[in-house]
């Protein structure tokens, strides 16, 4: 295929420091890209390109191409383009240095050093790679041998899978000042101790005459390898066997490891979040591993501190709205509002965070363990927006019984705003707390005729005139009640081709009168002239479209009921079958009743959501299950409705 665009502009990195281009040419000519792919994907040879099922979207007919002689790839379905070092840093999901080096690595390249300090340090960090290498393999051979029974029981007490303590990479470190000392002395002192493996006791307690000998720092507790993104150890964390403090014991921030930058997982996390396009941020190590034994690969997991700004960016080059899903409890839930706060100033257009609650004492590995993969999938398929999140947070933050009390609401929301870097972004979160809280406490309470005995419960979805009379729909309010019909195309398409089947036939308009005026429907001029119909409705010519128009006068709702009848405007029941007024009749009844239903469904999905959310049970899964299932239905036979032949 030679329809292939010509690759796209070669990924970069930050320019000055970045090898020079000829090396980099170089470099690519050297990679295989086929190959290179093939590592991750199934590739299979058609004339002189590759094809493969697209890692960037989920498909089932090959649609991405390698072309080895241009060295690109190209997706006909996704738009997926690049060359190796894109592949790297696309689909891989490293940084655009590191996917030089570990390309530079297999063509047998060096990387040109950009100044003698950095080769320096370069020169260093492999030294300590290889030592946090070699402690790895030393750890692990522990977990396997005679001491390492204790450990061994503790994985199988918690239902830790032989498969994933290999994923994982778990270890044991036996419990001696100089077990690991002596295991690694080839490295010597001064290497390990920068490593963070043994504690310098010289370092501590400076000023101390008496000479005192370097220990290993892990002792007795089950090794947990922290890898960096290109899945090299950079740190340990040590979780003790019993009960005892601290629970975790972590590498301390030495030349390879920066806590606050690194996530635990990211470099399995990184490729899976690219096949399931999200990513789960967890608190603990024990809660990424238990959720990779129940089937979700994409987790991470900050290393015991709060969410860094580093840590979010980094997350947002996986996804764009990573799912934070917290412990239940207070501190879980402190965490949250923390890494929203933190969030604020980098929110750009697209990007943000949302948030599963998980049911209070309860972390991801509690959940799974006790209610399965699907209820941590319900968990995360609720997950509320940020906006949502900071919103409920401030409503629950204080008492708003007093006007002073309300009035406080709004500075703290003000702050919020204030706090949000990017215009755009800032500007839609000022208008939407500007709703919520208009809404919640100056919503006007005077009714509309239309909708008098329209839905059930709530005084929030009013309809309201405005200064000139005209009807304005009602301000959404923060409660539960149902939203206006007409929010989804399929929606607004089958309720005007249910307008302009009663316009063409008038007489159909007194039977479903009931049912019509429960409608509550967003767009204000088809909730006027929808009214208008009703009230004519009442009248004996009304049977005639031509009667109809004269009533409907010669105002805005007249034009918009000329523009309906119109030739071109689909209608509920093609012309043919407007002679069976039977058949006509129950078109109507079911295509009103489908419409109706949308919001009420929606409604209750999200009641059912939320009981759900509070109280993780089995009857509450069920039932919150058996409302999607019907939203679902409700869904689809709308779509069929509004996209039907009959009603072209
Ligand atoms: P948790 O105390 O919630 O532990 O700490 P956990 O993940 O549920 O652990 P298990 O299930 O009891 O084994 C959450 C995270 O906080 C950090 C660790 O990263 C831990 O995974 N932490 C916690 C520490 O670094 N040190 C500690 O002493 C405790
Ligand atoms: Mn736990």
């Amino acid at each position: 295929m030679q329809t292939c665009p010509p690759p796209a502009p070669p990924a970069s990195g930050r320019g000055a420091i970045d090898p020079p281009p000829q090396w980099l040419d170089e470099l690519r000519a050297r990679t295989s890209l086929s190959t290179l792919i093939g590592k991750t994907v199934k590739v299979t040879k058609a004339g002189r390109e590759y094809k493969a099922c697209c890692p960037f979207h989920n498909e089932k007919t090959p649609s991405f191409t390698i072309n080895d002689e241009k060295g690109f790839y190209h997706c006909f379905g996704c738009g997926a383009h690049g060359d190796a070092i894109r592949w790297m840093t696309d689909q891989r999901g490293l940084p655009f240095m590191e996917a030089v080096k570990e390309l530079a690595q297999a063509a047998s390249m060096d990387v040109p050093a950009a100044d003698p300090r950095a080769a320096r340090r370069a020169e260093q960090a492999k030294g300590l790679h290889d030592a946090m290498a070699a402690a790895q393999a030393f750890f692990e051979e522990q977990l396997g041998g005679i001491d390492g029974g204790d450990a061994r029981a503790y994985l199988q007490k918690r239902g830790i899978s032989d498969a994933i303590r290999r994923t994982f990479g778990f270890g044991f470190s036996p419990d001696g000042r100089g077990r690991l000392k002596s295991a690694l002395k080839e490295f010597g002192d001064p290497m390990l101790v920068e490593a963070g493996l043994l504690i310098d006791p010289e370092a501590l307690e400076q000023g101390n005459a008496k000479k005192r000998e370097s220990y290993d720092r892990f002792r007795g507790r089950l090794m947990l390898p922290i890898r960096d993104i290109r899945g090299r150890v950079i740190a340990f964390g040590g979780r003790i066997l019993g009960a005892g403090e601290p629970k975790y014991l972590n590498s301390p921030d030495t030349p390879l490891f920066d806590k606050g930058r690194t996530l635990y997982n990211i470099d399995r996390a990184s490729p899976a979040s690219r096949q399931t396009e999200r990513v789960i941020v967890v608190e603990g190590y024990m809660d990424v591993i238990a959720l990779a034994q129940a089937g979700f690969s994409e987790a991470v997991a900050p290393l015991g501190t709060a969410l860094t700004e580093h840590q979010i960016e980094r997350l947002w080059k996986m996804v764009e709205v990573p799912i934070l899903c917290f412990d239940g409890d207070s501190a879980g839930q402190k965490a949250a509002i923390r890494a929203a706060t933190r969030a604020l100033p980098l929110l750009r257009p697209g990007h943000s965070l949302c948030f599963a609650k998980l049911p209070p004492g309860q972390d991801p590995d509690d959940l799974v363990r006790t209610s399965g993969a699907e209820a941590m999938e319900a968990v995360l398929k609720a997950a509320e927006p940020l906006i949502e999140r900071l919103w409920s947070h401030e409503l629950s933050a204080m008492p708003l019984d007093t006007p002073e009390q309300k009035a406080a609401l709004k500075q703290r929301l003000r702050a919020i705003t204030d706090a949000i870097a990017h215009p755009d972004v800032r500007a839609h979160y000022a208008h939407e707390f500007r709703e919520r809280y208009d809404a919640r406490f100056f919503a006007r309470r005077d009714n509309a005729p239309a909708q008098r005995q329209a839905r059930g419960g709530g005084d929030g979805g009013r309809w309201q005139r405005d200064k000139r009379g005209n009807w304005k729909p009602p301000i959404p309010s923060a409660g539960t009640e149902a939203r206006a019909i007409g929010a989804s195309g399929m929606e607004q398409r089958l309720l005007r081709a249910i307008l302009a089947g009663l316009l063409r036939h008038p007489a159909q308009i007194a039977p479903h009168r009931e049912a019509l005026s429960g409608l509550q429907i967003g767009d204000p001029m088809l909730a006027q002239l929808l009214a208008a119909m009703i009230a004519a409705s009442f009248r004996k010519e009304t049977v005639e479209t031509q009667a109809l128009l004269t009533i409907l006068g010669q105002g805005e709702v007249y034009n918009m009921a000329k523009g309906m009848l119109r030739a071109d405007t689909f209608t509920l029941t093609p012309h043919r079958m407007a002679t069976d007024p039977d058949r006509l009749a129950r078109d109507l009844e079911e295509a009103i009743r489908v419409m109706a239903q949308g919001p009420e469904l929606e409604t209750a999905l999200a009641e059912a959501t939320r009981r759900f959310r509070n109280d993780v049970s089995e009857e509450n899964l069920a039932e919150q299950q058996r409302l999607r299932a019907l939203k679902a239905d409700h869904d689809s036979r709308l779509a069929e409705l509004a996209q039907s032949e009959d009603i072209v």
